[in-house]
């Protein structure tokens, strides 16, 4: 395991969503727990001319709306805002890359970190600067914020700009989905339990369902996701990354290129959905006004920052297929959306039926195993066995019971840390194998541009369902017509 040496941190949109809500609050998690190397600094950078005091200031503010209360305190506080220091930049003007080039020469071995929390349209400009006022050494590494492009051909053009100055190496493209501890529990259970990995199969598993349900709506980004949708902005990253997770051969040790030469394969393996079966396959939805137990909602088109009447979908549901031995005929069904009853991150693995049954033949269908991965609101493993219904009755009555492991219960005091907090350290570390590689993404976008391609053709539908639902009903088609339910029929 890397040790962690003292880092210049180096933020670009310092003043940004992202920076205030999550970067800093991760960084304090992070002076808190004594883990940010003597020495390290935070170098934010953005483009509101002030100085380094009014920054901190609004920082300061912004922890502690962010951080939890039980880690909130002055001191660790006072430690952070001391490594700070705020500079003004504008990603064209070359003065301001003085300034910064400046600051990072006084420390020239220092190991960097440049954060670019920024949109990918700039990635290639700060690398260029960078480069040009001689900022890029060996000892520095680079996280580049999703999404990464707009389609194949943009994430390519970024991922070349930022690769003439970068070495793939150094590069840390972030899905801070794989930053969550069931995510990373995910390659325990499957690699460590022998009880797995010999079912983990077509021969063993029926189908698999991966939900990533978020009961928010837009939350004030409407000009960005309006170009988006769920689809560049959940199914092409925190989705399929989840699925290449869950389907992935096992990769020879836990080096970042083992886990991600076998995330690759499956994704390349996915099966293209051709437009003529995407009525069987693809499902787009976009909220539209509902209730949620508290209050009315608005629909999309009149969430605040709408301009105008958007046919972007803030729902997908896809039948997707893995063609591979491991997967052959086994549907991964995978379903998304914003503004659903609640919010649920959640894989479920169902396993075959037994091939001959024995008990009351009207139970056949309940009978089989299912193995739940829960990552939000709570995170945990769960699996669902089958036992006798207690009592003396001369039937074998059978009934599901679910073995829990609720990861908050059993490994009480022990703090989970946020998925930003772990993939920053991860970085300063220099370990990759929570992060995504160029073809990862690339594949990626491949089965996603292949749908989205015909969404413009009249004969695509986008479904309207009702803010505070489980989506369109549409969304339901997909599985029954393989004879199955949403688990928990949601
Ligand atoms: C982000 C998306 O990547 O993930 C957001 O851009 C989404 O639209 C968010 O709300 C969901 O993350 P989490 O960790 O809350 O599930």
């Amino acid at each position: 395991m890397n040790k962690p040496t003292a880092t210049d941190i180096i933020i670009f949109g310092a003043q940004g969503d992202l920076s205030q809500r999550k970067l800093l609050p991760s960084l304090y998690d992070l002076e808190k727990d004594h883990l940010l190397p003597e020495g390290s600094r935070v170098i934010c950078l953005a483009r509101e001319a002030i100085d380094t005091a009014k920054y901190c200031n609004t920082a300061s503010i912004n922890l502690q709306l962010h951080v939890e209360d039980d880690r909130y305190e002055q001191e660790t506080l006072n430690r952070l805002l001391a490594r700070i220091t705020y500079i003004k930049l504008d990603f064209n003007t070359a003065e301001h890359y003085q300034d910064l080039a400046k600051m990072l020469n006084e420390k020239k071995d220092q190991q960097r970190l440049f954060y670019y929390a920024t949109a990918a349209v700039f990635f290639g400009t700060i690398s260029q600067k960078l480069a040009e006022f001689n900022c890029i050494t060996k000892q520095c590494r680079v996280v580049l914020e999703k999404p990464l492009g707009f389609d194949r051909e943009s994430s390519s053009t970024i991922n070349d700009q930022v690769g003439l100055h970068f070495q793939e190496q150094q590069i840390y493209r972030i899905d801070h989905y794989l930053g969550k501890e069931t995510v990373q529990n995910l390659l325990a259970l499957r690699f460590a339990n022998p009880i797995f990995g010999s079912q983990w199969n077509q021969s063993h598993i029926s189908h698999v369902e991966i939900t990533i349900a978020e009961s928010v709506g837009i939350e004030g980004r409407w000009s960005y996701f309006d170009k988006a949708g769920q689809m560049r902005d959940m199914v092409q990253n925190h989705l399929l990354q989840l699925l290449a997770l869950v389907a992935m051969d096992p990769p020879d040790d836990l080096s970042a290129d083992s886990i991600r030469d076998q995330k690759v394969k499956v994704l390349k393996q996915l099966k293209p959905i051709a437009f003529n079966d995407q009525k069987q396959s693809v499902v787009c939805g976009q909220y539209d006004s509902g209730n949620n137990d508290v209050e009315l909602l608005p629909g999309y088109n009149n969430e605040e920052g709408a301009q105008g009447t958007s046919s972007t979908e803030t729902f997908v549901a896809i039948r997707a297929e893995i063609q591979n031995w491991r997967w052959a005929g086994v549907p991964f069904y995978l379903r998304t959306g914003k503004r659903m009853t609640e919010k649920l991150t959640q894989i479920v693995v169902h396993f075959k039926q037994q091939p001959h049954f024995i008990f009351d033949p009207e139970q056949r269908d309940i009978a089989s195993n299912k193995l739940i991965l829960s990552l939000q609101p709570n995170e945990g493993v769960s699996l669902q066995v089958q036992t006798k219904s207690p009592g003396i009755n001369n039937d074998i009555q059978i009934q599901p019971t679910i073995l829990d492991l609720n990861f908050n219960k059993e490994f009480k005091g022990t703090r989970t840390p946020h998925a930003y907090e772990r993939l920053l350290f991860e970085v300063i570390k220099g370990n990759q194998y929570l992060f995504v590689r160029r073809d990862e993404i690339e594949h990626a976008w491949t089965w996603c541009d292949n749908i989205m391609q015909h969404w413009d053709k009249p004969e695509h539908i986008l479904h309207k369902y009702p803010a505070g639902s489980w989506g369109p009903t549409e969304s339901q088609i997909i599985i029954r017509n393989d004879k199955r339910k949403w688990f928990g029929d949601h």
